[in-house]
This record gives structure tokens, C-alpha cells and sequence, in this order.
């Protein structure tokens, strides 16, 4: 399990932060930013982007995790911080939806890592393990052709 150290948690806030400033987010006017960070520093962002039918709204951690893996990062994912708030202000803490959860579990499970989630509001940031968020989660482990079974 890989400890951050301060500075770094302070700059994948401020990367989810400015990733937040990119939100498509005409109808709900909540703004989401989301910031990955891999084992070897890179560090991947997102935001949301919604849909006119509305259930098909994207959030800003399934942006970043696509980002991620189109971009070849499938491993070493450390950490995520996410940040939102309605019309761009945070306020209350945002973690990330169930949905979120299990799509991040997808990504950090193809390089076995257990990532820090920093869910960030305006003066306070909560830090969990992704296990603790999503507790005996389902992912490829549990399938005999997925990913990691090597065939
Ligand atoms: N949202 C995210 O981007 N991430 C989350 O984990 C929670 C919700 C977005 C979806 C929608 O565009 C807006 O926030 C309001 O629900």
C-alpha cells in the first residue's frame, strides 16, 4: 500500500481542482473534477460531462479513468482526488458514486493496487482506501477469461 506524502495530496487536489474549471455540466450545474495518479507520477484528470438524457451523464472519475486507460495507464493507480461543487465552488465533500467505485476498481485492480481516494470539499478532505469504499467488490479476479487470468 503506497503512502503519499503531503505536497503530493495537495497537488492531485489541485489537479482535480483545475480539471473541475472543464465540467460540461449545463443541467445539474454541479461541476466535478477527478485526478488519478499512477505509481510513476503521471497523473490523469477528468471532469464530468452530462447528457441532455440526463442518465447518460458522465462523471468526472469514469472521464479520468477512460483518459487513463486510452492513454495506457492500466496500472499503478496510487491515488485519486475528487472535488466539485455547484456552479465550480466546492462546499460539502464529494466521493465518488457507487458507480465511480466500481469503474476505479476496474483500473486499479489491473495493476493491483488498493488507491487512496481523497474526496475533497472546501475545507476538509476525507481519505479512504477504495476497498473500504467498495467493500468485497466484484472485479476481474472473479472471472476465469477476464484480464488477470492470463489466458
Ligand atoms: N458526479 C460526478 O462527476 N462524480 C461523482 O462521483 C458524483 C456525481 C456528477 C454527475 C453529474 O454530472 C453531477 O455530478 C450531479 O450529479
Amino acid at each position: 500500500m503506497v503512502d503519499l506524502d503531503e505536497t503530493r495530496k495537495a497537488d492531485l487536489i489541485a489537479a482535480a481542482r483545475e480539471a473541475m474549471t472543464h465540467a460540461y455540466a449545463p443541467y445539474s450545474h454541479f461541476h466535478v473534477g477527478a485526478a488519478l495518479l499512477f505509481a510513476d507520477g503521471t497523473i490523469v484528470t477528468g471532469s464530468n460531462f452530462e447528457n441532455a438524457s440526463y442518465g447518460l451523464s458522465l462523471c468526472a472519475e469514469t472521464s479520468a479513468a477512460t483518459c487513463a486507460s486510452h492513454g495506457g495507464h492500466r496500472a499503478g493507480l496510487i491515488a485519486v482526488a475528487i472535488v466539485g461543487g455547484t456552479e465550480g465552488v466546492p462546499a460539502g465533500v464529494v466521493g465518488p458514486c457507487g458507480r465511480c467505485r466500481q469503474i476505479l476498481n476496474e483500473l486499479a485492480a489491473l495493476g493491483g493496487t488498493d488507491p487512496l481516494i481523497l474526496s475533497t470539499g472546501a475545507d476538509e478532505t476525507v481519505e479512504m482506501r477504495l476497498s473500504a469504499l467498495l467493500p468485497l467488490a466484484f472485479g476481474p479476479a472473479n472471472l476465469e477469461n477476464g484480464p488477470l487470468s492470463g489466458g
